[in-house]
């Protein structure tokens, strides 16, 4: 997938995971599949994330072993096997070669071959590791290995007593990132953000809301970032205010705000920026009373981010803000404390802060340890995205507000000494996107 990660960075990573396995186990990851998009023709692919981090092999149909101690090598592959034909039609095959001599694999079999060679390795280990329940028609294979073995149990045959989850060592792995992952995901943001300005400077009214997905689709993939890292969110005026639109097929009017959610992959790492702005470039006063209460529970947010804070600090912080300035504004009757305790909030404010980013845009890894928001720690990146949204039937406010939502997106690694924004390159202030639209 990537060559942005050494190999020797994968080889780190199995190292470390088979270091955390249990003694005596094997661990088994498949790789995706292709997907059917209509007949004949598929999504485009993209590698499960787990199995990327470890291998960073490419190609559908293929499988990786993990067996720690095992004399003839720890990491097996499976993967399809060269075709010529097939190869004409579809494209490079590594084939087992490849997968020793590219990918680091010390022992590759064709894919095909699976059923005669893999039960043999489960075989005589105690324990699998195997993320059951994701894809049944795998589970129905791997049961059927083992049921293999089972079935030779008179001849010899010491079948696995055991199934264990690998995703909790690995996730937390993939929580933490290198120096290397830092580098995708600052560049990552870098591409996203610079979109997000194309896409301001492309706005006005009469424009469609697809018309700006394309400006930022096409300027993300020139850069690199070939594929968005999940559908682009463009959504004029009352729009905004449903969190994951992605029709985009209105028309933008003067006098509405657009908000745009849209971050691309790079090598397999997400970025995830949310810019709000006027189509005509100023803001009205109403919409600026607004938006500077999403901004300034952003900013609190982030000063709610350093080493040894809790996941949920930042939240808290965007909620008080947010609270606070939808009481001043007549949206909230009653105190901010009593809005917050009986959370009347969330007529405004109905999702989180954020979400752990990394390989997947909402990224893996626990927001709770022993029953405790998680500790935050050097090398995690989250984003920090509070919104504020005023559905355009709430009549229990003033119709000047109704139909408009807000919200303010950055990606965020947290340092040694606090934070660092990733995706800084978009301007939130007012004063900096009403000047980047006036070019
Ligand atoms: N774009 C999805 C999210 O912001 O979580
Ligand atoms: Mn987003
Ligand atoms: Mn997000």
């Amino acid at each position: 997938m990537s060559n942005a990660i050494s190999k020797q960075e994968f080889a780190r990573r199995r190292q470390r995971l088979m270091e955390q396995m249990e003694s005596d186990s094997i661990a088994v990851l498949p790789a995706a599949r292709e997907k059917v998009r209509s007949h004949d023709t598929h999504y485009p692919f993209r590698q499960d994330s787990d199995f990327a981090y470890l291998s960073g092999f490419p190609e559908p149909d293929a499988v990786m072993v993990l067996i720690p101690g095992r004399d003839h090598g720890e990491f097996v592959l499976f993967c399809r096997d060269k075709d010529k034909a097939r190869e004409i039609w579809d494209g490079y095959r590594a084939g087992p070669v490849g997968a020793v001599n590219d990918y680091g694999a010390d022992d590759a079999f064709p894919i095909d071959d699976i059923d005669d060679i893999l039960p043999g390795m489960i075989e005589g280990r105690e324990r699998v590791y195997y993320a059951m329940g994701r894809n049944a028609e795998f589970d129905k294979r791997v049961m059927g290995w083992i049921n293999a073995i089972r079935q030779k149990v008179r001849s010899g045959a010491t079948p696995p007593g055991e199934f264990l989850d690998l995703d909790h060592f690995l996730h937390d792995m993939r929580l933490f990132k290198s120096a290397a992952e830092i580098r995708l995901m600052e560049k990552a943001a870098g591409i996203s953000a610079e979109a997000h300005c194309e896409a301001m400077r492309a706005c006005a009214p009469g424009v469609h809301e697809f018309q700006l997905e394309a400006v930022i689709q096409h300027y993300c993939a020139v850069r690199g970032g070939r594929h968005p890292a999940y559908t682009t969110i463009v959504g004029g005026g009352a729009n905004a205010c449903v969190l994951h639109y992605i029709e985009n097929k209105a028309k933008l009017k003067q006098g509405d705000l657009v908000l745009i959610d849209a971050g691309c992959e790079l090598e397999g790492y997400a970025s995830d920026i949310t810019r709000t702005f006027p189509v005509s470039g100023r803001f009205s006063k109403d919409q600026r009373r607004l938006y500077d209460i999403v901004l300034r529970a952003q900013a609190a947010a982030l000063e709610a981010i350093a080493p040894g804070k809790h996941w949920n600090d930042p939240h808290e912080a965007s909620v008080r803000v947010i609270t606070e300035g939808l009481v001043e504004l007549g949206l909230l009757r009653g105190s901010v404390q009593s809005n917050i305790d009986d959370g009347k909030y969330k007529d405004f404010y109905m999702h989180r802060i954020g979400h752990w980013l990394g390989m997947d845009v909402h990224d893996v890894g626990d927001y709770k340890v022993g029953g405790e928001w998680r500790v935050l720690e050097p090398g995690m990146v989250m984003t920090v995205e509070p919104g504020l949204y005023v559905a355009a039937d709430n009549t229990d406010v003033d119709a000047r507000w109704r139909g408009i939502g807000i919200r303010i997106e950055d990606d965020v690694l947290i340092t040694k000494d606090g934070y660092r924004v990733l995706s800084s390159g978009a301007p939130k202030e007012i004063a900096d996107i009403e000047a980047m639209m006036a070019q």
